[in-house]
């Protein structure tokens, strides 16, 4: 299974799946990261383990469009069987998720259709739940709305900050993903509607 990682900042989750990769757990192999922001960590982290890294800054296209058109032209040279969204920061027009049609995944860091958006985590102790957690879904053209493919719960405390709950989150979503991929690349699989039917 060939990914191509999209990230725009840390990359946290993007090295768990890189690890995951080398201790053997998960059959896949990373064929390109991009990300729209220069400084990104996550881009030095995978330059640094030796991937192909592209970036493309938004900022240096003149529109939407132009910008999604490159990194689609990048992304197409790479021949990803998954495009793995790992903390990207736009959102991807329509004509991007149709031409890579329930081939792009995203990690969310609530239990969704809870808290779509930014600030999850916050959103979550704002509103005073009691579980929270991550989800790994298919991308379609709405925000955070495709098919769902794995989520993990954790507890929310009454002392929780949004941070203190991020991290218990993050911690999740590591595990989430790589548990989520290994299950696409085991096959077996089809969406039928909303549903993802292992
Ligand atoms: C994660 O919380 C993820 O759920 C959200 O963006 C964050 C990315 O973190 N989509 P990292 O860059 O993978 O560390």
């Amino acid at each position: 299974m060939r990914l191509a990682i999209l990230l725009s900042g840390r990359g946290s989750n993007f090295e768990a799946i890189h690890e995951a990769i080398q201790r053997g757990a998960l059959d896949a192999e990373i064929v390109c990261v991009l990300s729209n922001r220069p400084g990104a960590a996550g881009i030095g982290k995978a330059h640094g383990f030796g991937y192909e890294t592209h970036v493309l800054d938004h900022k240096a296209f003149p529109h939407r469009a132009a910008h999604e058109a490159e990194v689609l032209r990048v992304l197409d040279e790479a021949r990803p069987d998954f495009v793995v969204l790992a903390g990207y920061m736009r959102l991807l027009g329509a004509s991007f998720v149709a031409h890579y049609h329930q081939r792009i995944l995203n990690i969310h860091p609530s239990l969704l259709p809870a808290f779509p958006g930014v600030d999850a985590q916050a959103q979550a102790v704002a509103y005073g739940v009691k579980v929270s957690g991550c989800t790994v879904h298919f991308v379609d053209e709405h925000l955070d709305a495709g098919p769902i493919v794995i989520q993990r719960t954790v507890p929310v405390y009454d002392g929780d900050s949004a941070d203190t709950l991020a991290a218990r989150i993050l911690h999740e979503e590591h595990a989430a993903y790589v548990e989520a991929l290994q299950k696409l690349a085991a096959g077996n699989w089809r969406i039928e509607g909303r549903k993802v039917i292992f």
